[in-house]
């Protein structure tokens, strides 16, 4: 059995808690894209634990795997080992295609947005899109890179040239020394070497064995770097499709392509979000679901759920299989509203466009249904809950033509119900 977990809006959908939870029987967990960007949150018992390159499953024993897709930041990855228990470094496998975010790309991140002016797409600053420029560009630094020290000099210094006269001249700041990074990630090398593989033969070669894979996709189908509201999107591909391109792996294996999203609708830095709304419904939503990002701390944007968007997410990654979470966050509104077709001059329609001109000049077509007061995030069976939410839950699922197998009432591992 094969199942890639992805986000169907534009990420914190809480795919981490439905990656841990059907983790359990797994052999194998791959974080497949993106990088430290993500922030993907477990609570177990007391604690809380924020996973942003390890894959959210990483609290059980199964082999961890880092796609060749991803763009690494070692240090964080090393800070993640330390917190979750250095035993766990020996089931890591590290892709050795895999690129490295460095010092430069950091600080490029930042002063690119500084200077981007319109263009700002409040990125989370932690490096991802200037690494995948790099990686296009053909000049990225990869882990197979820095297991060979000299090629590791060769490489950083002509591309540290580059990035310094960039720096130097036309942000004005500082300029990198190359010996201060190259020793630090020859400390860096060290502490990998033991966990770096082909990631590729190895996840095959689990297939071919009869192992259960997850892939566990980070942010969100609306962020992709294709098809996502582009530029408003992160720099990589968060879609089951991704799996194949990032992870190499064949996507026609991949049985269960579960798409999971929230009650509502959330979105943090910039772009289009036509049901987004203001007041009192978002500080409900914001302070009630905790809606502030687990990596930058941000508060979150909120609105009502959005039928055009989850179609289109559903219908590019192919999903046949639907998680709702944080279905409680909602309990106490007396009524609750689903976006279920745009109005553009005069028509109504349920296709989804990502263009931002689009998604700006579209009036949402509302379906106002009853909510429920009661608290639900003691629920632990379906049967239980409100006829309300039920209802919420089966409009959803016929407006979506696809099954919804779980739903999330509560932060904790034992807070999501089976259907
Ligand atoms: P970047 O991925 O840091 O380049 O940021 C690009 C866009 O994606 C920004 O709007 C970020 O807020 C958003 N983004 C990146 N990662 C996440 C995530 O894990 N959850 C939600 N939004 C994200």
């Amino acid at each position: 059995m094969v199942m890639a977990i992805v986000g169907l809006q534009w990420g914190d959908e809480g795919k981490g808690k439905v990656v841990d939870l059907l983790s359990e029987g797994v052999d194998m967990v791959v974080r497949y894209q993106g990088g430290s960007n993500a922030g993907h949150t477990v609570v177990v018992g007391e604690r809380k634990f924020v996973f942003h390159q390890l894959p959210s499953a990483a609290l059980y024993p199964k082999d961890i795997v880092i796609s060749g897709g991803v763009v690494l930041d070692l240090e964080g990855l090393f800070d993640e080992i330390s917190e979750l228990g250095s035993d766990l470094k020996a089931s890591i496998h590290l892709d050795y295609r895999a690129h490295l975010i460095m010092p430069y790309h950091k600080l490029l991140d930042r002063l690119e947005e500084e200077k981007k002016g319109t263009l700002k797409v409040g990125t989370t600053q932690k490096g991802i899109g200037p690494a995948y420029v790099d990686k296009v560009a053909r000049i990225g630094i990869r882990v197979s890179d820095l297991m060979d020290k000299d090629n590791f000099a060769d490489k950083l210094s002509a591309v540290l040239d580059m990035k310094n006269a960039i720096l130097s001249q036309v942000y004005k700041v500082k300029p990198f020394s190359f010996d201060e990074i190259y020793l630090k990630y020859l400390s860096y090398r060290d502490r990998i070497s033991d966990i770096v593989d082909d990631a590729t033969y190895l996840l095959l070669d689990a297939y071919n064995d009869g192992k259960e894979i997850l892939f566990e996709g980070a942010q969100g189908a609306l962020l992709d770097m294709s098809m996502g509201t582009y530029p408003y999107v992160t720099s990589s591909h968060p879609v089951v499709g991704g799996v194949g391109v990032e992870a190499g792996f064949p996507v026609n294996l991949i049985d269960r392509r579960i798409g999971v999203f929230k009650a509502y609708t959330t979105r943090v830095g910039e772009g289009p979000f036509p049901t987004e709304v203001e007041g009192s419904i978002e500080e409900f939503m914001r302070e009630r679901g905790g809606e502030f990002g687990a990596t930058t701390g941000r508060p979150r944007r909120c609105g009502w759920l959005d039928i055009p968007a989850l179609k289109y997410a559903i219908m590019i990654n192919g999903a046949n299989e639907l998680v709702v979470t944080k279905l409680d966050v909602l309990s106490g509104l007396s009524e609750i509203k689903v976006c279920v077709g745009y109005r553009v001059g005069g028509k109504v329609s349920d296709r989804f466009s990502t263009e931002s001109a689009f998604l700006r000049g579209v009036v949402p077509e509302y379906v106002v249904l009853p909510g429920w007061s009661e608290d639900i995030s003691r629920v632990r069976d379906f049967s239980r809950l409100p006829d309300a939410a039920k209802r919420y839950l089966g409009f959803l699922e016929d407006r979506l033509g696809v099954r919804i197998s779980m739903v999330g009432v509560g932060p904790e591992r034992e807070g999501i119900l089976r259907l």
